[in-house]
């Protein structure tokens, strides 16, 4: 049985972070994922806040979900959330989701968002199953002309 623990994201304790955060992407979206630029500015961006799901290999620690949050003022933006494929299904992606949930309520967040695209289902699922309520389309809103789904959660204070 591996050991797998849930982590709060720190590029300080992790220096690996970023090229292990690549390697996981690149995985789930293939040439749709976000540029190492990207990434590199979304960890350190002061008002980030990730949570992942370290599975221990040998003295490896190898990353295998993320849930990336990024904080507008009183609201938090889901920025990013995946599973390795060899992991899904396992409640991981939904325990990081619950997780951020609990973290946006602590800073006194009133509510959460996130876009999805529109045939991301799996995604769309897992957001209702965690109290997100579908409220809005953004048409063309990706690059190759795909529609986003807005979805909200209200934070109960
Ligand atoms: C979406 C994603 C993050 C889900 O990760 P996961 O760790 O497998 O999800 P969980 O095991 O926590 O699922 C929790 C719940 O979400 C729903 N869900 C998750 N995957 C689903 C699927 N493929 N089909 C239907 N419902 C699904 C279910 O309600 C599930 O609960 P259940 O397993 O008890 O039925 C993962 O499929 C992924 O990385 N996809 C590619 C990247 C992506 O689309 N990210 C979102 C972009 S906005």
């Amino acid at each position: 049985m591996e050991e797998m623990f849930l982590q709060t994201l720190q590029s300080e304790k992790d220096s690996a972070l970023l090229v292990k955060v690549m390697e996981l992407s690149t995985i789930c979206f293939g040439s749709s994922s976000w540029s190492k630029e990207a990434f590199d500015e979304e960890i350190h961006h002061p008002d980030f806040r990730g949570f992942g799901f370290y599975c221990l290999e040998g003295d490896e620690k190898k990353l295998v979900a993320v849930c990336f949050l990024r904080r507008y003022v009183d609201e938090f933006h889901v920025m990013q959330i995946m599973t390795h494929p060899d992991y899904r299904r396992k409640n991981l992606a939904k325990r990081l989701l619950l997780e951020s949930i609990h973290y946006a309520q602590q800073q006194s967040g009133t509510k959460m968002l996130l876009e999805v695209r529109a045939s991301a289902i799996a995604a769309q699922a897992l957001y209702k199953a965690c109290g997100f309520d579908f409220i809005a389309v953004r048409s063309s809103y990706y690059n190759d002309g795909e529609d986003a789904f807005l979805y909200q959660l209200m934070l109960d204070l």
